[in-house]
């Protein structure tokens, strides 16, 4: 909490305190009761707060979904995360070949964070709500589909290493909900990740 209330969005403090209410079980019908002094209630943006909260916390503190998914760049201090591209998956300009034989080594991973491995070339995807290049266009159906079943919208190809769905599945609906719901609020970053390259399986 220390280091988030130091992030440059002010708004984090507010929706920390919603999800504080959530974990500590208050219920969300309770922010739905008019106030005493008779004001409108708000019915729906407390609530849908909270979700958006947790699902910070969860793609931030726990999963490190940008661990993969926010391109890396050289810093001062060497790589780091270009957090102006937070979560917009590997830059398109980043097309590399799958690495050559290389020993005892099972996979390489570039700056940028294409993955290299005995199954191609994959490289994390866009989640930002961009309609075109990002997850704008799917619905929480569809992602939740995709983390469950380790295939892309829960019925196209299989998603390839080192997509984590395999834990990811564990989570619960109520999680998976969060997590779409915060990456709907981030800002919408227009890159359209390369096409992954998939090997051919070993003979
Ligand atoms: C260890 C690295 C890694 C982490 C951590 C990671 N991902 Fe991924 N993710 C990938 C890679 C690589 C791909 C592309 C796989 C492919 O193209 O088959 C991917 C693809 C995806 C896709 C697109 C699947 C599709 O069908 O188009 C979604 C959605 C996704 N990740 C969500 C998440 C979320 C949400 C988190 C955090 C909760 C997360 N990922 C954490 C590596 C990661």
């Amino acid at each position: 909490m220390r280091r988030s209330a130091n992030t440059p969005r002010g708004a984090w403090a507010f929706a920390a305190a919603a999800a504080i209410a959530m974990v500590s079980g208050t219920s969300p019908h309770a922010q739905q009761k008019p106030a005493a002094d008779g004001a409108k209630p708000a019915v729906t943006r407390p609530v849908a707060s909270a979700a958006v909260a947790r699902g910070k916390y969860l793609v931030t503190n726990v999963a490190d979904c940008g661990g993969c998914h926010t391109p890396g760049k050289i810093g001062p201090n060497g790589p780091e995360a270009d957090e102006s591209r937070r979560l917009s998956g590997v830059p398109a300009s980043e097309k590399v070949s799958p690495p050559a034989g290389s020993g005892p080594w099972l996979g390489h991973f570039s700056l940028p964070g294409a993955f290299g491995g005995p199954w191609g070339v994959s490289y994390p995807a866009n989640l930002t709500p961009d309609k075109e290049t990002g997850l704008g266009g799917w619905t929480e159906q569809q992602f939740i589909d995709t983390l469950r079943t380790g295939r892309h919208q829960g019925r196209g190809r299989e998603i390839l290493p080192p997509m984590p769905w395999r834990a990811f599945r564990n989570m619960t609906d109520a999680d998976l909900k969060a997590i779409f719901a915060y990456l709907r609020t981030i800002p919408a970053i227009s890159n359209k990740v390369p096409d992954p390259v998939i090997a051919a399986p070993p003979k």
